[in-house]
């Protein structure tokens, strides 16, 4: 009868060993092992297993992707009233209402059938610059990707974005540049050619709030938005994991101690 009890214990606890090494695994980033040249490895405030998103960084980076990058690059998957929701940039809802305000949209058909404009409203996704990816490498010589999920979608994720935007170079004399060209040895396809000019200046965006606007900054700043428009259920999934910890050692404590007071009355 004990010797079974003792039995289910041990196997409780064995289970429990071995969900606890499986959450450290989980919430512990992973990095694969890059092809590329050594990328610096970012300071986020998301990394690491209590990680958060910094609202203002990420209020910044929306600004950025939406001077800069939105002319080229669509995000689909976003639409206005996520960036008011938690976990995100968390903008209020009259600064949701009228962020969206900004952009026009197409709808309808009206009673008399007619398509009309209307401002943009939380429903409503960011705007995307060109019709369709044929329009765009047409224009651009390469069709620049949706940047919803590009964050999750590349070896090195946020690190990647932030060493691209700052990594072009003068190209070496053995690789050959094709027109509209430029040189980039961080790009994932390996060449180290890509068709997206050096997006960012000194400068560029004005921020408002003082801090400073370098290249470095605002590409950091964008690269966690995209961080966040890419797994927007981050601090979600952190809280979740620490819980599930504090949970298991718990568990794992009154395993203990029962399974003594189980031995112990056996003599
Ligand atoms: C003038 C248009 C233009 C602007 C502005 C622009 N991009 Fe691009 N981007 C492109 C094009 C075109 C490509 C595809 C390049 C290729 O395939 O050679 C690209 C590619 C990329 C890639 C590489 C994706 C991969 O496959 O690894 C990233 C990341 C990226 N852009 C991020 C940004 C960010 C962030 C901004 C804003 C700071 C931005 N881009 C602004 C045109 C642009």
């Amino acid at each position: 009868m004990k010797m079974k009890m003792i039995q289910k214990l041990s196997t409780v606890a064995a289970f429990a060993t071995v969900a606890m090494a499986a959450a450290f695994v989980s919430t512990a980033s992973v990095q694969a092992a890059e092809s590329g040249p050594e990328m610096e490895h970012v300071d986020w405030s998301f990394n690491g297993p209590f990680g958060t998103f910094d609202r203002s960084q990420l209020r910044r980076g929306y600004k950025v992707y939406k001077e800069v990058c939105a002319s080229c690059h669509s995000m689909d998957l976003i639409h206005f009233r996520n960036l008011g929701e938690p976990g995100g940039p968390e903008f209020s809802g009259p600064e949701v209402k009228a962020l969206a305000a900004e952009i026009k949209v197409q709808d309808g058909p009206d009673q008399s059938g007619d398509m009309f404009e209307r401002p943009g409203e939380g429903k409503d996704k960011m705007p995307a610059p060109y019709p369709n990816p044929e329009a765009a490498a047409a224009s651009l010589g390469a069709a620049p990707p949706d940047l919803s999920l590009l964050a999750k979608a590349r070896n090195g994720g946020p690190d990647y974005i932030h060493a691209l935007l700052t990594g072009y170079k003068d190209a070496p004399a053995d690789v050959a540049m094709p027109a509209g060209g430029h040189y980039n040895p961080y790009f994932a396809a390996g060449s180290g050619v890509i068709a997206m000019p050096p997006p960012l200046a000194e400068g560029q965006v004005d921020y408002g709030d003082g801090t400073p606007n370098t290249v470095d900054q605002m590409s950091k700043d964008v690269s966690a938005f995209m961080m966040w428009t890419a797994e927007p259920k981050l601090e979600q999934r952190h809280r979740m994991g620490f819980q599930v910890m504090i949970y298991l050692l718990v568990l794992a404590g009154i395993l203990f101690f029962a399974t003594r007071k189980v031995w112990s009355d056996q003599h």
